[in-house]
């Protein structure tokens, strides 16, 4: 979706179509006049309607350049910013059922979080996954440029909001593909594809290298399949001297099968498993145009976590990077073994900060329902910052307490630590305790994203995998 930004009045702005936003007592969210002259009769004879989601559309609106304009209902007051990112999308989806390929709409007026959401409700409303639909008819159309009306000063954050919507619907993206297409082989070709389009340095591990270097966690988990795994790093530079080093590590089990330990339910839900690992590529998509000032270096470790006479048994006692033996009591509880590798590898960079994110417990799910992620790790500014932005945004994050009692929950006969929980409850939090040991000498936030697999389509969300956290993090870099 091309952008464009015009400095003119809304009332002077030649669109085909423009879209204004009021409240239903015919008052325009940019303040315009003209516009509400030409919405007031319909006000006036109920036609608006009271509540939030109604419309109007007007052809050739009198005192107004554009050809058409959509008048979209915000209800009595506007509460909250996301209700734009509804309207917007929603207004959006009823234009292009009408045939627009462009429509235009005014900033002008609105606070910035207003503007953002305004602005991400049709970027994120356009999106659409159409790879494997072969029936033009199945393909929902898809709006091809935004004519924004902004003042020069919001240039930049414009293009911000632009680069942070395109690294979300990568992500997305990534989410949305098959298993038997994206494999781990896949995933690294797209990440040294992405690398080179956005200013990134791409090194791949291939499995003799993820061997020898001795990810003896991260192998127990591929060794089950017969897609190989890959280490992927993703490693961005600013021009200026970087301010910090941050590392991102982000899981992608392209196919959570379960392994042994089979999963009897909800399988097919398991092609977003490699979630964290989406975030984590989306993010890095974004770091150059937004001008990060940081160095950040992204990595992904990729398997496939299948059953087979190959397969890690329950019982297993394997050698982590660290040096840390795991006893593998479930084949299920896959993420965090590859994330402890991981974990492992990102202290080589003497990192001021590590950013973990994972589809990693169901009961992070049960804790915090289908559409909030769970936040927990040693440094609590960081994690306020977290939360703080991700309400903002609306891809809410929660804290949940390392607590330190549930570490034995982890206590091995045979090894130094057992990847499952003997206790039935507090699932996300001994998952996190589990990455706690491997999150060593380095100040560290893990994510749990797993709700981002179970989301539903609504508004400006596809469903399945959202990209979650893209945004709040990218927002949560800069401020670093
Ligand atoms: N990928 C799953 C976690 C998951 C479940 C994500 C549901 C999204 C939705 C993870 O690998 C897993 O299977 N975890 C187990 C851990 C258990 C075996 C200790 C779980 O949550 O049940
Ligand atoms: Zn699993
Ligand atoms: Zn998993």
């Amino acid at each position: 979706m091309k952008i464009e930004i015009m400095g003119s009045a809304l009332n002077e702005c030649k669109a085909r179509c423009l879209v204004i936003l009021a409240t239903s007592d015919g008052k325009s969210l940019n303040g315009s006049k003209e516009a509400e002259a030409v919405l007031e009769p319909f006000v006036k004879s109920g036609e608006f309607g009271e509540s939030f989601g109604g419309s109007m559309y007007v052809t050739d609106p009198k005192g107004l350049a554009a050809e058409r304009v959509l008048f979209y209902n915000l209800g009595k007051e506007v509460k909250k910013a996301n209700d734009l990112r509804k309207a917007t999308a929603r207004s959006w989806k009823g234009l292009r059922d009408k045939g627009f390929k462009t429509v235009a709409m005014s900033l002008n007026g609105l606070d910035e979080a207003q503007a953002r959401a305004a602005y991400e409700g049709i970027a994120f409303g356009n999106y659409a996954y159409t790879e494997f639909k072969t029936e033009d008819d199945s393909k929902p159309k898809k709006l091809e440029s935004l004519t924004l009306l902004a003042a020069d000063e919001m240039k930049d954050k414009i293009a911000s909001w632009e680069a942070q919507a395109r690294g979300t619907n990568h992500a997305r993206d990534l989410c949305q593909m098959p298993p038997n297409i994206l494999n781990p082989i896949k995933f690294a070709d797209i990440a040294v594809e992405w690398g080179k389009e956005y200013g990134l340095k791409t090194t791949i591990l291939n499995r003799e290298e993820i061997e020898e270097e001795g990810m003896g966690t991260m192998m127990a988990v591929a060794q089950g399949s017969a897609a190989q795994p890959r280490f992927i790093i993703m490693d961005y530079t600013p021009d200026t001297t970087p301010k910090k080093t941050i590392c991102l590590v982000g899981k992608a089990v392209t196919f959570d099968s379960g392994g042994l330990n089979i999963k009897t339910s909800m399988m097919h839900e398991m092609k977003g498993d490699m979630g964290g690992g989406a975030t984590v590529a989306g993010i890095m998509t974004a770091l150059r145009d937004v001008k990060c000032p940081h160095r950040v270096i992204a990595l992904i470790p990729s398997v496939e976590n299948m059953p087979s006479a190959m397969a890690t048994r329950p019982s297993d006692v394997v050698k982590s990077l660290s040096g840390i033996t795991v006893e593998i009591n479930n084949t299920d509880a896959e993420g965090r073994l590859i994330m402890a590798d991981a974990l492992t590898y990102a202290g080589r960079y003497k990192p001021d900060f590590v950013m973990d994110f994972a589809t990693l417990t169901g009961a992070c799910v049960v804790a915090l329902g289908p559409k909030v992620f769970g936040v927990m790790g040693n440094h609590q500014p960081l994690i306020d910052a977290i939360v703080k932005t991700s309400w903002e945004l609306h891809e809410p994050f929660w804290q949940l307490p390392l607590f330190d009692d549930y570490k034995e929950l982890l206590k091995s006969s045979t090894a130094d630590i057992s990847n499952m929980s003997s206790s039935r409850y507090g699932g996300a939090i001994a998952a996190g305790l589990f990455l706690e040991r491997f999150a060593r000498d380095y100040q560290w936030v893990h994510c749990d994203i797993a709700a981002g697999i179970f989301d539903k389509a609504d508004d400006y969300n596809p469903v399945g995998g959202v990209g979650a956290g893209v945004r709040t993090i990218i927002e949560v870099l800069e401020n670093l």
